[in-house]
């Protein structure tokens, strides 16, 4: 029995990693699998580990209201020395890029345990963009001993760093959870009921435009929520027949200019964070989406749905040239303005819905426990 510790700390972690513990769990007579989460995110990340029925064996329980870089890192190298000691894993999987993930494989490191990276080998090239994520995979990249690349380009970027060995290209994880979620909430009626009438006090027919938005991004905080949240009032004013629907993170510095400038718009709805299935099922039933979410620019072409990304540059390259999302920046008019042309232009907006996903097949996790099973000891 080979010993796994899964190690996140937040909501798309939780998301991406969901599927990788099912496929686990289906082979249990090769692995015992644990997961710790540092709670990193709290409610938004209980949220996801409700939904798939996860139930974490270690629990850092480390969330403090608007916490410091500084606060994580060093909150979750003191916890994760404790349960490395107390576990012994012999491999560690961490996900992506968040301060969890980057110390969960430091921790690793530091004891000597393998460490598996899972979505692998994205690049922005910009230190400061997204800030602190892009350097974290850099460091992970480097830790790491197993490197599981959603796509080539990914692995072609972890190839120019050096990084040549034990480089597997599966897909991304986020595919197989939404088509997981998907199918949960078509068998499931009474979700599916749940999550129909919950949006019935938004939506009054099927014909009704949406555009969900999300943003949470630290190099965006102060004038790039301010330029983000003024172009969406400038949406709201000029299309009055548009609904908006925003479920606002539960970061203070988001909530904070979206309350102030947005509060009060009739078309408008800022909402909770949405559990997941309820946020799979509006994606669905969107005009299209307006994020500066990494997970959300993977999972929209699945879903048909254009997708401008609120950053000056983004890591998930593959969806621009698949031309099925625009980096828009976080500028007021440049948001406004294409948001504008995909209303207006319906040969542009039938070209950016066309669903080709560049991102995976939904068959991710399966791979990489064959690949674990049969190629690593
Ligand atoms: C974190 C990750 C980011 C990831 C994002 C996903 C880092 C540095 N940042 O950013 O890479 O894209 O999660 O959403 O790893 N809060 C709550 N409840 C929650 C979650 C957050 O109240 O369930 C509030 C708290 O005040 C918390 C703050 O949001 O201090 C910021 O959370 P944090 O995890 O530090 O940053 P995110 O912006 O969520
Ligand atoms: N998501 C969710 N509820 C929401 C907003 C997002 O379940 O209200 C999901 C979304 O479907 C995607 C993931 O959370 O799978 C993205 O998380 P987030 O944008 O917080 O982080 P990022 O992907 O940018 O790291």
């Amino acid at each position: 029995m080979r010993k796994i510790l899964l190690i996140f700390g937040t909501r798309p972690e939780a998301i991406k990693f969901a599927p990788l513990y099912q496929e686990f769990n289906k082979n249990s007579n090769f692995f015992d699998v644990k997961v710790c989460i540092t709670a990193q995110h709290r409610q938004m990340l209980d949220q996801v580990l409700n939904f798939f029925g996860i139930k974490p064996d270690y629990d850092l329980n480390l969330m403090k209201n608007n916490q410091s870089l500084f606060d994580i890192t060093t909150g979750v190298l003191r916890g994760l020395e404790k349960v490395l000691k107390d576990y012994k894993p012999d491999l560690v999987f961490v996900q992506g890029d968040t301060t969890s993930a980057f110390v969960g494989a430091l921790s690793a490191f530091y004891m000597k345990i393998k460490v598996a990276h899972l979505e692998a080998g994205l690049r922005s090239y910009n230190k400061y963009a997204p800030f602190p994520e892009e350097i974290n995979r850099v460091l992970i990249g480097h830790l790491a001993d197993y490197h599981f690349a959603p796509t080539i380009k990914a692995k072609e970027n972890l190839q120019k760093e050096g990084v040549k060995e034990n480089v597997w290209v599966v897909g991304n994880t986020v595919i197989d959870a939404l088509f997981w979620g998907l199918e949960i909430i078509e068998k499931n009626i009474n979700l599916k009921k749940e999550i129909e009438s919950f949006f019935e006090r938004f939506l009054d027919s099927n014909e009704d435009k949406v555009i969900l938005v999300t943003g949470h991004r630290r190099e965006s905080f102060g004038e790039g929520f301010e330029n983000i949240c003024k172009a969406l009032k400038e949406i709201a004013i000029q299309f009055p027949e548009i609904k908006i629907i925003y479920p606002v993170h539960l970061n203070p510095n988001v909530r904070e200019p979206v309350n102030r400038i947005l509060n009060g718009i009739a078309n408008i709805y800022l909402i909770e964070p949405l559990e997941y299935p309820y946020l799979i099922w509006l994606m669905s039933k969107s005009y299209l989406v307006l994020t500066d979410s990494g997970g959300i620019q993977e999972e929209a072409p699945s879903l048909g749905k254009p997708v401008l990304v609120m950053r000056d540059v983004t890591e998930r390259i593959e969806g621009i040239e698949a031309g099925t999302a625009k980096l828009v920046g976080t500028k007021k008019e440049t948001i406004f303005k294409a948001v504008q042309s995909l209303i207006e232009n319906q040969s542009e907006y039938q070209k950016m819905s066309k669903a080709v996903n560049p991102y995976g097949d939904g068959l991710a996790s399966k791979r990489i426990v064959d690949i674990i099973r049969d190629n690593i000891n």
